[in-house]
């Protein structure tokens, strides 16, 4: 049987450990890693990959691209797709610094509580790679998103980028520069995802439990102090207000399910190219 191989393109000096161990455990049977990764070099990767194995064995070949830095990761899955031509391509997934599958866990983290058509909410921290993406996929499922930072300026030209790539229209950005403003903007949220850097507390526990149409609390931090007050990082549905809480590691479960349900379907076919709405997808259906 032709054997399974991934190509792990990755930035970093170093490629992503993490990337590499999952990788493994999701089944693949070589997997060739390359650090320190430019555009410019990405052409004689992907040829070696589309070149290699012809007709239906193209699909044992496949392309994962990471690393720290997710705006250079999505330069490098562009030029991945560039290097394409015709039906002669190999599957490719993109999920640096993990942003696609922890965005997509904490979505459906919330839609198991509240149905996501139609809810108001919150993206706290929204600028970073997984609250764009969190707000993306939020607003692809219908909810009303706000998604904040400190600078109008940095949310609005998010929402635009969010806007522009995917034709979400209903995230609207919001400054927020004081505990005053959080609570303001909290009042009539059913969802409050915090997406903030790691170790900043973005709203305090009483805030939070002052929130009368709460349904859902998500924080993705996971260095103390947590981004959202009164979450643990291992709280998963636990009360918090009116509604349930969860941490980062209680969104984690479900994010290491679909990151290697994720790289197996790579292997399916040779056309794949998940990315934040087809990382979703997976996520979905994993539930
Ligand atoms: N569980 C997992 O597997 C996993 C995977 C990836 C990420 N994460 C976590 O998810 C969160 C989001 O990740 P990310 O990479 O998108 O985050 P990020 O880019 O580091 O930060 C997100 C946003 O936080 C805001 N921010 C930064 N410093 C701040 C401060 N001192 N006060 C208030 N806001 C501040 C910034 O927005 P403005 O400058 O626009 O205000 C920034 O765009 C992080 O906590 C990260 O550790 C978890």
């Amino acid at each position: 049987m032709t054997k399974r191989i991934l190509i792990q393109l990755d930035s970093d000096p170093q490629p992503s450990s993490f990337d590499s161990v999952v990788a493994i455990d999701s089944g693949v049977d070589h997997l060739l890693r390359y650090g320190q990764v430019l555009v410019s070099g990405v052409v004689p990767l992907v040829h070696g990959a589309m070149f290699t194995r012809g007709g239906d064995e193209l699909r044992n070949t496949a392309i994962f691209v990471g690393g720290s830095n997710v705006e250079l990761a999505e330069n490098l899955l562009a030029a991945c797709r560039d290097a394409f031509f015709g039906p002669v391509r190999v599957s490719l997934m993109m999920d640096a610094n993990g942003c696609n599958t922890t965005a997509s866990a904490a979505v459906v983290a919330a839609g198991r509580h509240i149905p996501l058509s139609g809810a108001k909410a919150v993206v706290l921290g929204g600028t970073g790679p997984v609250g764009r993406r969190v707000s993306q996929l939020l607003a692809a499922d219908g909810a009303e998103v706000r998604l904040t930072s400190r600078s109008l300026e940095r949310a609005s030209h998010a929402c635009e980028q969010i806007i522009g790539k995917s034709g979400q229209a209903s995230i609207q950005p919001l400054a927020v520069d004081s505990t005053h403003a959080v609570e303001t903007l909290l009042s009539d949220a059913q969802i409050v995802i915090g997406c903030g850097a790691a170790g900043v507390e973005l709203v305090d526990q009483e805030t939070v439990e002052r929130m009368s149409r709460l349904e859902v609390a998500i924080d993705l931090n996971a260095v103390p102090p947590a981004g959202i007050g009164g979450i643990e990082v291992t709280d998963k549905a636990k009360p918090l207000g009116t509604g349930v809480a969860y941490g980062a590691i209680g969104v984690g479960g479900l994010k290491m399910k679909t990151h290697k349900a994720a790289l197996q379907s790579l292997f399916e076919s040779n056309d794949r190219l998940l990315d934040a709405e087809e990382i979703y997808a997976i996520a979905k259906a994993i539930g």
